[in-house]
């Protein structure tokens, strides 16, 4: 009966055609045949993307590179990265005695939140992973239009991939139009959890690499981020979002925003367009209210704030405290039910803050870095394309 139920959930959703392709212009792409450092610029910054994730960003080859055509983002111990002041691995002791100056050590540092520019292995707070996240900000950025990928997600366990996009404009320097995050909107195009064998407790259902979910995050602040009005996933069981390639659709209209992946419609808001007839779209404040302190003039067009420049970031971050991997009582990779196989549950916890977290991670690296090893280039998230199309 539970099998029965999962493979309806999986295969539900009809294919969606999207019209008026005839009207629309290629406006930028990127084939990723090679890194254009005219188009993306590396984060580098220990900050942890606000949410106490457990990488840090650097530009480095190993973590970067294109490879038969496609952008490879792969993350890496950083233990194995070479120290570009000396030219030799990190190693281990760095991460208990070094100085991650990334200023000195990669010539700048992006993000200098939660000491995110200079981390000191005596403090044990130097993360213990490398990746890479790029992004558009300053080179590219667009209003309303289609946004294109086709890519396929990183496999191994507790990596979070994005393909997703900010505001333009440097949220730091608040250039942000209705203020930081999340006041000025972000839109999520994919994203996933890395596992294979991650699954809810409760139903049984995928919570890795077989399901992806696209998300609008918006709201007046932090603690009131309505993003769990405005999202949804989808499962493929043929083949799932880290074996296989996947497309990607944002259909970003005046009147709404919609989803597709593999051209099914995952994603809708609104439900029904404003510019459509029976629309009863009051804009987001409406959609997010009760507010603690209502601000009705702030988001004062139909679809602010998602109405300004938006620019592109892909990224693979690793861990994480704020809940996107669920905890073991919520989700576990299937085999750690089993007696003696308990170590392959989830080796930190939500509440742990990046600190404690990355380090009890590191800590267990035997119980899961065995994952990243034998998926061979598939540990990397592998980007084909990025178009964007706007109307004439
Ligand atoms: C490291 O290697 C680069 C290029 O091979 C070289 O220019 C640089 O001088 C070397 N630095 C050290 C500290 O050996
Ligand atoms: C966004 O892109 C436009 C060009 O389309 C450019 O004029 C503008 O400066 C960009 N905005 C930011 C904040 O980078
Ligand atoms: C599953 O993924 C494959 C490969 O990308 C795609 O061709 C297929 O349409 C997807 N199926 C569903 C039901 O989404
Ligand atoms: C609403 O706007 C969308 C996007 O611009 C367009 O494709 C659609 O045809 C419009 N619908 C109506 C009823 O005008
Ligand atoms: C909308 O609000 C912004 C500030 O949030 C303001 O700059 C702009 O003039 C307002 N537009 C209208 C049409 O009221």
């Amino acid at each position: 009966m539970m099998r029965l139920l999962v493979v309806c959930v999986l295969f539900a959703g009809a294919l969606a055609e999207l019209k008026d392709w005839d009207q629309y212009n290629l406006v930028w792409e990127d084939n990723m045949d090679f890194l254009d450092r005219t188009k993306w610029v590396h984060e580098v910054t220990a900050w942890g993307g606000g949410n106490d994730e457990f990488q840090v960003y650097i530009d480095d080859e190993d973590n970067c590179y294109s490879r038969d055509g496609n952008l490879h983002l792969k993350p890496t111990l950083l233990r194995d990265n070479i120290n570009p002041l000396t030219n030799r691995s990190y190693g281990d002791e760095f991460l208990r005695s070094g100085e991650l100056n990334l200023a000195e050590l990669y010539g700048r540092c992006t993000n200098v939140e939660n000491n995110g520019c200079i981390r000191r292995g005596a403090l044990r707070d130097i993360p213990p992973v490398a990746s890479t996240r790029i992004r558009t900000m300053g080179l590219f950025n667009f209003t309303y239009g289609r946004a294109e990928v086709r890519a396929k997600m990183p496999l191994g366990d507790w990596m979070w991939p994005a393909i997703w996009l900010l505001p333009a404009g440097d949220e730091y320097l608040d250039e942000w139009k209705y203020g930081r995050w999340p006041r000025s909107g972000e839109m999520d195009i994919v994203e996933t959890t890395s596992n294979r064998e991650l699954e809810f407790r409760r139903t049984g259902l995928p919570a890795g690499i077989q399901r992806a979910g696209a998300t609008l995050h918006w709201g007046l602040g932090r603690p009131e981020n309505r993003w769990d009005r405005t999202y949804a996933h989808r499962y493929n069981g043929s083949c799932n979002f880290g074996d296989c390639f996947h497309t990607y659709v944002m259909d970003w209209t005046e009147y709404g925003v919609a989803f597709y992946m593999d051209g099914y419609e995952v994603l809708r808001v609104p439900q029904v367009f404003a510019n459509e007839s029976d629309s009863t779209w009051k804009g987001f404040h409406d959609l997010g209210g009760p507010w603690m302190n209502p601000e009705p003039e702030l988001w004062n067009s139909t679809m602010a704030p998602f109405d300004n420049g938006f620019h592109f970031i892909m990224n693979v971050a690793v861990g994480g405290c704020n809940g996107f991997i669920p905890d073991n009582e919520i989700a576990i990779n299937r085999q750690c039910n089993q007696p003696g196989r308990e170590h392959l549950c989830k080796p930190w916890d939500n509440k742990d803050g990046q600190v404690l977290g990355m380090n009890k991670f590191y800590e267990r690296r035997n119980d899961w870095y065995w994952t990243w090893a034998q998926e061979g280039e598939n540990r990397a998230m592998q980007v084909d394309y990025v178009r964007v199309y706007q109307r004439d």
